[in-house]
């Protein structure tokens, strides 16, 4: 039997455990993955994890590290109990990235290219045809420019729109004029046709499309949203939409997921539901990265892409 040494928890319920181990197996041998609840996860001095149990982190005595299996470190921060001297990595995965930047294109073009008119046409045997509109006529405005808006920005530049990247910092990126400050917010929100968001969840950016912040869209503008759910105020969306000042909304995340049988978003014909899918982790991109974070934090070094926990990403 090869030596296994390294003992870690892995906690993301709705992927097998089975997979993860057999992926970190074929690169290194020497890690045994437990779940949470297990005995032995009281030895364990990693954790690899979407959301662990609020309080789990606090109660192991051995731990060092967090390795988030998402880009967004979100849910394991808004745990009050966190342990500050903790260790946290989070995903930059250049599958996601793409996967991304795929999802954020068919959102825009689906709406650019009339896709549910044609499609409801085809329905009933109809061969329509609606005037073409031109890319470089419309402005898609990506809020939240790090490792993954980057590159949606850049995809979606080479699709021929006008792209407006709004981030902390100034970026040179091909096809993207950048903008940053509350200045650069506001002028993304009143020229984009297309507001797209990727911006991580922290104290700035909870609850920052409210009913105010709908209305500085341009109207009929398009809300995109693949950033975080609770960065939604959802009945002011609705009411945005039905007010006709923006045209409709694609959202992959929402305030309470999985979103409630009950919630209006579900029925509204304007907005287009995802279940949080627009860059999924897989083991086959990840397994490698999480690896050497592992032993990065073994070795008391930083994992492959650290979090400053003050910043939330
Ligand atoms: C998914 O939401 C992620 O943060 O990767």
């Amino acid at each position: 039997m090869p030596e296994r040494d390294i003992l870690a928890i892995y906690h993301q319920p709705d992927y097998d455990i089975k997979i993860w181990q057999e992926w970190l197996d074929k690169i290194n041998r020497r890690i045994r993955l437990v779940p949470i609840d297990a005995p032995e996860a009281q030895e364990a001095e990693i954790i690899i994890a979407w959301a662990p149990p609020k309080g789990a982190l606090a109660k192991l005595p051995h731990l060092k590290g967090v390795i988030s299996l998402a880009q967004g470190v979100d849910h394991i921060l808004d745990d009050a109990t966190f342990p500050k001297d903790l260790v946290l990595g989070r995903l930059i995965d250049p599958f996601m990235a793409q996967s991304m930047a795929a999802w954020v294109a068919l959102a825009i073009l689906k709406q650019h290219r009339d896709d549910a008119t044609y499609q409801d046409a085809a329905k009933k045997r109809d061969w329509i045809r609606i005037e073409p509109k031109f890319a470089s006529d419309f402005t898609v405005a990506l809020l939240g420019m790090g490792a993954i808006g980057g590159h949606v920005a850049e995809t979606i530049a080479a699709l021929g729109f006008n792209v407006l990247g709004w981030s902390r910092s100034q970026k040179t990126l091909k096809g993207v004029t950048s903008l940053t400050g509350i200045d650069g917010f506001n002028q993304c929100l009143n020229k984009a046709d297309y507001v797209v968001s990727i911006l991580p969840l922290t104290s700035a950016t909870r609850d920052l499309f409210s009913a105010a912040t709908f209305k500085k869209f341009k109207k009929t503008a398009y809300f995109i949203n693949c950033g975080r759910g609770l960065q939604v105020d959802e009945d002011a969306l609705i009411d945005a939409i039905d007010g006709g000042h923006l045209s409709g909304a694609c959202l992959d995340v929402f305030r309470t997921e999985p979103l409630p049988p009950e919630s209006p978003l579900w029925a509204h014909p304007k907005i287009t539901i995802w279940p949080h899918v627009s860059a999924q982790t897989s083991p086959i991109t990840a397994a490698e990265q999480v690896m050497q974070s592992i032993l990065n934090i073994l070795d008391g070094k930083p994992p492959v892409n650290p979090v400053n926990i003050e910043r939330g990403y």
